[in-house]
């Protein structure tokens, strides 16, 4: 029984529509590639309705802190608690939900003293049921997927998405089709496609490889796309926005600092951003920026060499596997939020991800390669001066620690970036594992050499 009404959830559902990114066609309804019928460009949701009859802010603010109370699993979601800004269902029970979202907002004391940073916080997306991200925006997907009828749902992935979706489809009854880089992603992402009954196929090629098959495969089979592409992803993942801001009593940071891999989440976060300006919601902005990896550098190159008119695709090669990719599919989305928010794009080497992620390490919290971007692009800003001392920053930590141990295990062990002289600049860092024989003498000892 829910303590809040959840009659009305604000959206109704003739009021969302699909508007081309590129043309500007709107349409009720979308294709199955999730692209648009005149010109073949992206898709984003609008809400009509909100031109004629805002949603009042106050309302909303109290309405979802309201929800906090509620034993109801659509408001003990992190995302649909915030249904109000969420294409709508004629009925809650078809949501289909893990409790995603209700993700902490964690103080990084020590990494605001490397960087200078003193009000620094991470948002932690790995917190969420399958350790990233992108649970908030499945189950938002897997829910309209369901809704329309499929029996079958897909994706390419660098893995966590593979990982998403196989548990929102498994709970909600239906099948699900992985495609993954043979030999290029995390053995740990794709033992939760397996564990949660997904057909998992590794394909001999890169993730833009996978994602230029699936294009296809939907066009041809009555399978649900549940990539970023497909813009009910990027729905659900708004709320991470929200329910920071939420967090922050509805203070807006200076900066939200984002990894950039296919640009789905930048796009997200930024579309959030966007609308809750336009309702009232915040008062001004924060700066979004996002931060990729050298070897996968498409947006960096596209705004500086492009002025992002076109996209510079890359060969992409980094051991943040997660955002190995080359040919985002969300190029244009995330161009135009960084360029709305005033927000930057930087790209960091390996070892500055490395360094990265054993600094969020230390502070006891942990995160993914991909995620350790934000840190290291964050010095880099400060070092420019676009990020000044006394900003309020927020790094989105995107994945799980457990998301990809060989690559924690490797450098802690030293087996990464031989033993050359910017290579000895991690040894502080490093926690190699030792082996010893089994005495008091030799743990007191050890002891004695760390004391
Ligand atoms: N961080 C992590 C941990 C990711 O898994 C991804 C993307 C990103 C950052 C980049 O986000 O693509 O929205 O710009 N992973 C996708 C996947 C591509 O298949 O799991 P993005």
């Amino acid at each position: 029984m829910s303590l809040v009404s959840t009659s009305t959830p604000g959206v109704h559902h003739e009021n969302f529509q699909f508007r081309c990114i590129a043309c500007g066609d709107l349409s009720d309804a979308a294709r199955q590639d999730f692209r648009c019928g005149q010109c073949g460009d992206l898709l984003e949701i609008t809400y009509p309705s909100w031109k004629n009859a805002k949603p009042d802010a106050e309302k909303l603010k109290s309405t979802w802190q309201k929800r906090r109370l509620s034993p109801n699993p659509v408001d003990l979601s992190g995302v649909w608690r915030y249904r109000d800004l969420l294409p709508a269902l004629e009925d809650e029970q078809q949501v289909i939900t893990l409790r995603e979202g209700n993700t902490p907002l964690y103080e990084l004391p020590q990494c605001a003293r490397v960087t200078g940073v003193p009000r620094l916080f991470a948002k932690h997306q790995g917190m969420n049921p399958t350790g990233s991200f992108k649970d908030a925006g499945m189950t938002v997907a897997a829910t309209f997927a369901r809704r329309a009828g499929f029996r079958w749902v897909a994706c390419a992935s660098t893995g966590n998405t593979s990982a998403s979706m196989a548990a929102y489809a498994a709970r909600g009854g239906m099948r699900s089709l992985v495609m993954v880089p043979e030999g290029k992603i995390s053995w740990s992402k794709l033992s939760q496609a397996l564990d949660y009954g997904a057909v998992t196929c590794q394909l001999r090629t890169d993730f833009d490889g996978c994602l230029k098959l699936l294009q296809e495969l939907v066009r041809k089979a009555p399978v649900y796309q549940l990539n970023s592409i497909n813009p009910f992803r990027l729905e659900g993942q708004k709320t991470l926005a929200i329910e920071l801001l939420e967090q922050l009593d509805w203070k807006p940071p200076d900066h939200i600092i984002v990894p950039g891999g296919n640009l789905g989440n930048s796009s997200a976060i930024g579309k959030a951003l966007l609308e809750m300006r336009d309702l009232g919601l915040i008062s001004r902005l924060p700066k979004l920026s996002v931060i990729q990896a050298e070897g996968a550098n498409a947006l960096v190159r596209t705004l500086r060499e492009a002025g992002g008119n076109r996209l510079i695709s890359v060969p992409a090669e980094t051991r943040a596997t997660a955002i190995r990719i080359g040919n985002p599919a969300s190029w244009k989305k995330a161009a135009h939020v960084l360029e709305a928010t005033g927000g930057a794009c930087e790209q960091v080497s390996e070892l500055e991800i490395a360094q990265a992620k054993a600094e969020i390490g230390a502070e006891g919290i942990g995160c993914e390669p991909a995620s350790a971007v934000t840190l290291a692009g964050l010095k880099k800003l400060v070092k420019q001066g676009f990020v000044k001392l006394d900003e309020t920053v927020v790094l989105v930590l995107t994945g799980n620690l457990l998301k990809d141990p060989d690559f924690t295990i490797d450098f802690h062990r030293g087996d990464m970036f031989g033993g050359g002289q910017e290579a000895a600049a991690l040894e502080p860092l490093r926690h190699p594992p030792m082996v010893l024989d089994a005495s008091l003498d030799a743990v007191m000892r050890t002891l004695e050499r760390f004391n």
